[in-house]
Parts: structure tokens; sequence; C-alpha cells
């Protein structure tokens, strides 16, 4: 093979960037991107070692491609190396394991059924259910007040929006993004003063109050949690239910005896179409993988939706094999950034979908759905069908 091209930002990576992939894997698999001046990770093993190397692999530099570093302010630890990383997530992670997570099960499921309450004929899946359900359950989580729920859910959707030629954040999108930690702050605050509650906005409350965190991380912290969930949760449900509409799987393989989606073939949607294509780091050393030198100062483009499809790991890659064991997909990351909400995740699509189906075993699609502009997010903002 002589050349191989690839550039992440390209119509063709948005619509179908799996050719690319398989190329990039088998003959260049450490590949510079002169135009956006990145070197890209494609293969199982590469992408995994670099992110578990987060000394020689930076995310101190940002993680896209675009100009947003730094957006969420302050206690970002997405952005961030330990310690002060480790600090931070630490705060959370009890409320984020598995056996914590199951407390959210009746909330989860109250918020499907009604999001689904009323429904019927042709209508938006997307805008009804699959981006509705992970932000509404993200602000419940957090703890804000009913009242605020579904104007903060609103707000954090447009917020996120990006028209598909931005390269930093808009005027409107900071204007929410203040609007937001307003909001925020003042629930922590409250709580400091006496309205303790049994939520994440009472544990942001007590890492101040105890000296772990600063009032000043509020804002990066609660805005990561409320956007690391939202269109990546909303792609996984998203990409299930639209290889449904179009005839790609059957609801009958997809859900088990109760009725909710089986987590084998939330693995294998994961593994099979991404919804987070691929994050940066930044080179803090020249590090040599397969004989070629990234510099130092260089940014690295992980690949984890490569990775994915890698045949080293996974058998006929390109098969949606829905009793495959998938579990070890880099879909959720790698090493210390490996993310903190894959339970949510899992448990809101195991729920919502379950719901879904259980509602409405005959799902076809009207038109298209319509993909979401980003290049790092696999998913759709629209999938319109018509329900049985
Ligand atoms: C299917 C849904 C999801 C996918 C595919 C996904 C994917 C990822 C990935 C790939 C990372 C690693 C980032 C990196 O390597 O730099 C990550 C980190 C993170 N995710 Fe998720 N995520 C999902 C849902 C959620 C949800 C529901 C939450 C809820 C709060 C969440 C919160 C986070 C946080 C806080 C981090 C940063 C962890 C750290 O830096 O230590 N994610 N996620």
């Amino acid at each position: 093979m002589g050349t191989v091209s690839y550039d992440p930002l390209s119509e063709q990576s948005h619509s179908d960037p799996y050719p690319s992939y398989a190329l990039l894997r088998e003959y260049a698999p450490v590949y510079y991107c002169e135009d956006r001046d990145v070197w890209v990770l494609s293969r199982y093993d590469d992408v995994r070692a670099a992110l578990r190397d987060w000394n020689s692999f930076t995310s101190t530099g940002g993680v896209e491609l675009a100009d947003y570093v730094g957006f969420f302010g302050d206690g970002n630890f997405l952005e961030m190396d330990p310690p002060r990383h480790d600090v931070l997530r630490k705060v959370f992670a009890p409320r984020f394991v598995n056996k914590a997570i199951k407390a959210y099960e009746p909330m989860v499921r109250a918020s499907a059924i009604e999001l689904l309450d009323g429904v019927a004929g042709e209508f938006d899946l997307a805008a009804t259910l699959t981006n509705r359900l992970p932000v509404l359950t993200i602000c419940r989580l957090l703890g804000l007040p009913e009242d605020d729920v579904p104007w903060a859910a609103q707000s954090a959707i447009d917020m996120m929006t990006r028209p598909p030629d931005e390269v930093g954040p808009s005027d409107s999108a900071q204007a929410l993004r203040a609007q937001l930690v307003e909001l925020f702050l003042r629930e922590v605050d409250a709580r400091r003063a006496g309205a303790w509650r049994d939520d994440v906005l009472s544990d942001i409350a007590r890492a101040i109050d105890d000296g772990t965190m600063t009032r000043d991380e509020v804002q990066g912290v609660t805005l990561l949690l409320i956007a690391a969930g939202m269109e990546t949760t909303s792609s996984l449900m998203g990409n299930i239910v639209a290889a449904v509409a179009s005839g790609q799987v059957e609801v009958g393989d997809l859900v088990d005896d109760t009725g909710d989606l089986r987590p084998a073939a939330i693995d294998e949607f994961l593994r099979y179409d991404s919804p987070v294509q691929w994050l940066c780091r930044v080179a803090t050393v020249d590090v040599e993988i397969r004989e070629v030198l990234i510099p130092a100062g260089s940014r690295v483009l992980m690949l984890y939706a490569s990775a994915n499809r890698d045949p080293d790991v996974f058998a006929d890659p390109d098969v949606i094999d829905l009793d495959r064991d998938g579990s070890r997909n880099l879909a959720f990351g790698e090493g210390i950034h490996f993310c903190l909400g894959m339970p949510l995740a899992k448990l809101e699509t195991r729920i919502g979908l379950g719901e879904l189906f259980t509602r409405y075993p005959g799902i076809t699609a009207t038109r298209e759905p319509h993909r979401y502009p980003s290049h790092i997010i696999r998913g759709f903002d629209s999938i319109p069908v018509r329900v049985a």
C-alpha cells in the first residue's frame, strides 16, 4: 500500500469512518495527519497502551482538536493529570459505582416512562427519548430542584449543540454555561448553609467544606458531569434504536426475559459503533511506537472506535454479534480517565430502551436519521420513526 490518507475532520470520517480505520490499522498504525498536525493511533494494543501511560500522554493540553480547551473551567478533571485529577475524581467515585447506581433504577425508569407517555404513531425518537433521558437523569442525580430540571436539561443540550463548522464555543454557549454554573453554585451554597441532601451537589458542598476542592472548581466538575454523559449515552441508545428501525437487528434479540436490554447487546453496540470515536492526548516526551518517532509536544489522537474493530482482538469485527463477549472494548476509554459514568450509561440504556421496546416492539424508520455534527461523537440528533 503506497499512501494512506486520513483526516479526522473530513466528511468521509463523519459519514463512515470505518473503511479508513481498517486501512490505518493495516498500513499506517502510527499515522501523521499533516492537515491537522496530529498523530493517529488506530490499533487496539497501541491505543490501550498509550491511554494507560498518562505520564507520556497528558490530558492537560485538552482532548479535542477544536478550541474547546478550558471551556468547562477549573475543576474539569477530564483535562487533568494526577495528582489533582485523582483527588477530584475520588469525590464522585462512590456515587457512580455499580452498587450506588442501582439505587437510581426506579428514578431512571420513571423518567423513561414519563418521556414515552402519550407518544404514538410517527415521531422523532431522539427528541422524545434518547436525547432527553441521559440529561434528565444526570440533572436529577446532581440533585437539582425538580422545578429547575427542565430548564437545566434544555440549556445543557443547547450549550453542547455545535454547528458543524464551529471551531470554539459560541457566545450563546458561553452565556448558557454562565447561567448553568450560577444555578449549580446557588444549590451548592444552599447545601453548605445547611440544606443537606443525599445527592452529588451535597458531595461537592462537603468536599469544599473539608478543603478537598475549591468553590471555583464547582464549574468544571458540574459541567463535566452534565456534558460527559449526555450526547455519549444518547448516541449509544440512538445507535441501537436506529439499527432496529432500519431492520439491521431485531428487538427480540436485544431484550431479555424481563423486557430490558441484554448487557451483551449493549457491549456489542459500544464496540461496533462507539459513541466516542476518538479523543486526544499530547506527548510529553519523544515516544517511539512501531519504530515511528512521535516527537514531544505532538498532539496524538486515540481512535477508540478503530481499536474496537481491530481483528487481532475481535473476530469478524465488522459484524454485529449480539452474543459476542465485547466487554474488552475501549468505548469507555482505559486507564486513569476510564469513564466514571459507565454503570450509569449502561443502566439508562438497559432501562430506557427496555421501556421503549416493551411498549413498541415494532419500530420502523420513516426517514434517514440525522447525525450529530460532531466528528468525535457518533450518534443521531434526530431519528424519525413510526411505532406499532
Ligand atoms: C455510552 C455512554 C458513554 C460513553 C461512550 C463514554 C465515554 C467516555 C470516554 C471514552 C471517557 C474517557 C475520556 C478520555 O480518555 O480522555 C469518558 C470519561 C468520562 N465520562 Fe463517560 N461516557 C459515557 C457516559 C457517561 C456518563 C453517563 C457519565 C455521567 C456522569 C460520564 C462521565 C464521565 C466522566 C466524568 C469522565 C472523566 C473521567 C476522568 O477523567 O477521570 N460518562 N467517558
